[in-house]
């Protein structure tokens, strides 16, 4: 893909007063109860960071890194778990933090990994839910922002690896070729 253009869609103070009201939420719904934040590597990182920073539930923090083949535009069906969580999870609340949920496969999965682990409850929180191309069931209990669709970069989402550290997220306006 060559890029003619980025589009900015969510700007830093729109991510952190979404952010504000998901902590809400959560801090009212764990309130008291064990919780393990885990961060799906690498996309989820800004979104964990920024969301955990606000939450007042004393939550264990955790990481897990999936891997898909291919760093194009398109996630391919092979996905594998190449970092499990470390913590226990048994009979503690769990939310998963990922960037976003495209085809649903990856979340898919890793909810189906997770599951065997005795966990009290498990929720799925992402940043963006891209909703057009969703191939499977599952659906994320916390969403941060909905969009039809497109390639979005930006606050952890890469293209090729780049563009995770840019603090908004844009669309990448590909060359009509
Ligand atoms: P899935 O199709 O829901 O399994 O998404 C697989 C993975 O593809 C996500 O976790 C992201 O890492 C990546 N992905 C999907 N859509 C985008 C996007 O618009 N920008 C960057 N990465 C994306
Ligand atoms: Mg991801």
């Amino acid at each position: 893909m060559r890029i003619a253009a980025m589009n900015k869609i969510l700007d830093e103070a729109q991510i952190a007063r979404r952010l504000d009201e998901l902590a809400a939420e959560l801090d009212e719904l764990y309130r008291g109860r064990p919780l393990v934040v885990i961060c799906v590597l690498k996309g989820g990182i800004m979104f964990f960071a920024d969301l955990v920073r606000r939450l007042n539930c004393q939550p264990e923090l955790d990481f897990v890194r999936l891997s898909s083949y291919g760093d194009g535009t398109s996630p391919q069906a092979k996905i594998v778990l190449t970092k499990d969580v470390e913590l226990s999870l048994r009979g503690k609340h769990v939310l998963v933090v990922e960037d976003i949920m495209d085809t649903g496969h990856s979340m898919e999965f890793l909810l189906r990994h997770l599951a065997s682990k005795g966990a009290e409850s498990i929720r799925l929180a992402v940043l963006v839910d891209k909703q057009e191309r969703r191939e499977v069931a599952v659906r994320p209990d916390i969403v941060g922002f909905s969009v039809p669709s497109g390639f979005l970069i930006g606050y952890g989402l890469d293209y090729a690896e780049q563009y995770r550290e840019l603090p908004a997220v844009y669309e990448l306006i590909p060359t009509e070729e």
